[in-house]
């Protein structure tokens, strides 16, 4: 099949199999390796991305169904200036393997955007993005910070 995908505002064409997922068709055929291939089967959430702006597990998701801009981790950033949450991902030092993160990232830039700012609250959206290295802690710490800073606009590395 011929497919148009946009990823992180660029449009790419492709030819797929039906089959094919779109974490697959990101990694793989267009080399956007921030989703990772944690599971593949849905329980990890370390390929979560953005597809019309709302969290999706990638892995799940079969590349010709996908009609609406995709966004991964590497379309929060440009190589001058950190997404907020990315700066607060790093700032608390919330990763160990950072195998896990860019889905974390990807939830927990959704969660902010969704008001989320109580731990309780944190934990309970980014229940599917699981994390091996037990970096919960300050996961959560690092979420309720890049959420207060999303608004502004001196997020320079
Ligand atoms: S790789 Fe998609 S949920 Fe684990
Ligand atoms: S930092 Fe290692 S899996 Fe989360």
């Amino acid at each position: 099949m011929n497919i148009a995908l946009e990823i992180n505002g660029t449009t790419e064409h492709l030819d797929v199999a039906p089959g094919v997922t779109l974490l697959d068709a990101l990694r793989e055929r267009l080399g956007v390796t921030g989703p990772k291939k944690g599971c593949d089967r849905g329980q990890c959430g370390a390929c979560t991305v953005h597809i019309g702006g709302r969290t999706a597990l990638s892995c799940l998701t079969l590349a010709a169904t996908v009609t609406q801009p995709v966004t991964t981790v590497e379309g929060l950033s440009t190589p001058e200036r950190l997404h907020p949450m990315q700066r607060a991902f790093a700032e608390h030092d919330a990763l160990q393997c950072g195998f896990c993160t860019p889905g974390q990232i990807m939830s927990a830039v959704a969660a902010a955007d969704r008001g989320l700012a109580e731990p309780d609250e944190i934990r309970e959206f980014m229940s599917g993005n699981l994390c091996r290295c037990s970096a919960y802690p300050t996961i959560v710490a690092a979420v309720r910070d890049g959420a207060s800073e999303e608004g502004r606009a001196d997020a320079t590395v």
